[in-house]
């Protein structure tokens, strides 16, 4: 069947078998490979994209059912300007260490940073505890997000 969406802004006309999820379509497909592959039963997070507006697994997505979606992946976070204020955040916190996580962690605080730009600490841990990390034991991702949402916060201040 052929699944018309948006990706980053990007209108594509894919191709899919009924078994697909939207990450292999991202992936394997469109060649968005941002959005890891990890557990593949949302459970870890690695895969986020935000999908019509709400934060999802796309491994758990059927990419049937993202005919004329809306969907965000890491890619789409900064633009030909540079990084989005939480990809620096996470370079400048160094929250960033294997990496496998990076993706789907930038794509959660900023969805979360867009739709709760107040978010106290404790909803900011909570919001991102579906996102594993092996690696930075979530300090230095959390000091990220506040940092990004502090930039936010000056940036909109007049
Ligand atoms: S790969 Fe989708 S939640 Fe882990
Ligand atoms: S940086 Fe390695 S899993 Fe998070």
């Amino acid at each position: 069947m052929i699944v018309t969406l948006q990706v980053n802004g990007r209108s594509h006309a894919v191709e899919v078998a009924g078994w697909e999820s939207l990450l292999w379509v991202l992936r394997e497909r469109l060649g968005l490979r941002g959005a890891k592959d990890a557990c593949l039963q949302g459970e870890c997070g690695a895969c986020s994209v935000v999908f019509d507006g709400e934060l999802v697994c796309s491994c758990l997505v059927m990419a049937a059912d993202a005919e004329g979606a809306e969907v965000t992946t890491v890619e789409g976070l900064g633009d030909a300007g540079g990084l989005h204020p939480v990809q620096q955040a996470f370079v400048d916190e160094g929250a960033v260490q294997c990496g496998y996580c990076t993706p789907g962690l930038a794509v959660a605080t900023a969805h979360l940073l867009e739709t709760h730009p107040d978010a106290s600490l404790d909803e900011l841990r909570e919001a991102l505890a579906g996102n594993l990390c092996r690696c930075t034991g979530y300090g230095a991702v959390l000091r990220a997000a506040v940092a990004a949402q502090r930039g936010g916060a000056e940036e909109a201040a007049p």
